[in-house]
């Protein structure tokens, strides 16, 4: 039995990452052709862990700047301008070619640049410049670096969607866009958890970053790729495989979102022994832990909108939503139907898989609205 945690409910690197060749391979081309890209999918499907392991995988030096707390657009440039300081960092070793590095790159730009324990410290000073102006510089110049020291670096923007949500104009953006364009060292990764508003960004012709990137839509991980990753934990964990029943249960439960996956499994790697029922108990008791939190989450929904969320929880999947029979069936009519399913779309509550099938997003959710476990109290 190793140490190994299979299962993190956080980032999965190294062991805990399950196959996402395709989409390694594809990042990977895009990084050594210095193409933009964009990853793309529900929250929780695993865009972050995919790009940790693939800029790891590339062997190519990366920032990951995650712009998920900033509230401002002096804040985004600050973490832009770390996020250089943490490459050039990578680029130069020697404390003080490093010291001068960073000086030159940052110089006329409002930064006090000092040496600390791990690597350089960039001192915010009070800024006159616009923050677009000043991120766009700071991005030509470490391409200029780049190009110099004949290095290339990946600079991955997380939560982007952010950036659509508190800057006043899109000037920030057509910075990043056009250094994103003219780089042929630097590589730009971008990924956000707002699916919704991340098309907005991206899909808009009238917004900077239309068409820049190769596009990446992340879906589930498939049951073939999950199941020998799975046996290989469970032998790892038991010296046995898991009977096939246990690991279908699994898959039925969390419908293979790689967040629930690792969730229940994380539950049941803790056990010595798997008894019958213990995936059901496990996923039980962890829908009643969760259940007056999605409660009121879904509170927030209009009344529409939360009726057909249980409608959809309580039934298999269907094509038909806008039917006579569905509106009838939830006394609902077609055009309010279509509305709350638009919202209910846009939201992530729900999506329509590649056979056209409306499905409830959080298999969480389902469980709980569906009300088919038996609770204990
Ligand atoms: N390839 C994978 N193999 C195994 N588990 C994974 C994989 N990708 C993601 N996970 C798991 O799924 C969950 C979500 O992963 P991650 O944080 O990377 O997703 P995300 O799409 O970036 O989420 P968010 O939308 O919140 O930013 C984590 O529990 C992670 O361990
Ligand atoms: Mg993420």
């Amino acid at each position: 039995m190793s140490n190994i945690n299979y299962f993190p409910t956080h980032l999965a690197l190294g062991h805990a990452f399950c196959n996402r060749k395709e989409e390694i391979k594809r990042l990977t081309a895009n990084i050594e052709g210095t193409n933009p890209v964009l990853i793309i999918s529900p929250r929780r499907y695993g865009k972050t862990s995919l790009a940790i392991n693939a800029f790891q995988h590339a062997r190519v030096p990366f920032a990951h700047i995650d712009l998920y707390k900033e509230l401002t657009e002096e804040d985004i440039q600050t973490a832009v301008l770390n996020g250089i300081g943490v490459l050039i960092g990578q680029f130069e070793t020697a404390p003080k070619r490093l010291l001068k590095l960073a000086t030159d790159l940052f110089s006329g730009m409002e930064v006090g640049v000092v040496l600390g324990k791990a690597g350089i410290k960039l001192n915010f000073n009070k800024r006159k410049k616009k923050a677009a102006d000043v991120i766009y510089d700071s991005l030509e110049k470490l391409h200029q670096c780049a190009k110099t020291k004949k290095k290339k670096a990946i600079l991955y923007m997380d939560e982007f969607q952010v950036l659509g949500e508190i800057t006043k104009d899109h000037s920030i953006e057509a910075a990043i866009r056009e250094a994103a364009q003219k780089s042929t060292c630097i590589s730009y990764v971008f990924s956000g958890s707002n699916r919704h508003l991340m098309q907005q960004m991206f899909y808009d012709k009238k917004r900077p970053f239309y068409k820049l990137c190769d596009v990446i839509f992340l879906d589930r991980i498939l049951e073939k790729d999950y199941e020998p990753f799975i046996q290989k934990a469970a032998i790892d964990k038991w010296n046995n495989k898991l009977p096939d029943f246990v690991l279908q249960m699994i898959f039925a439960l969390t419908e293979r979102h790689p967040y629930y996956v690792n969730k229940l499994c994380s539950l049941l790697w803790t056990e010595k022994y798997l008894e019958e029922n213990i995936v059901n108990n496990f996923w039980e008791q962890y829908v009643l832990e969760n259940r007056s939190l999605i409660e009121r989450e879904i509170e927030l929904l209009s009344l529409n909108q939360r009726k057909l969320l249980i409608n959809l929880s309580n039934q298999n999947p269907t094509k038909e939503v806008l039917s006579k029979s569905f509106s009838g069936k939830w006394a609902m009519s077609p055009s309010s139907i279509s509305q709350a399913i638009s919202v209910l779309c846009e939201k992530d509550y729900l999506y329509v898989d590649k056979e056209g099938y409306y499905r409830i997003l959080d298999p969480l959710v389902k469980s709980v609205l569906s009300g088919e476990t038996n609770y204990k109290y």
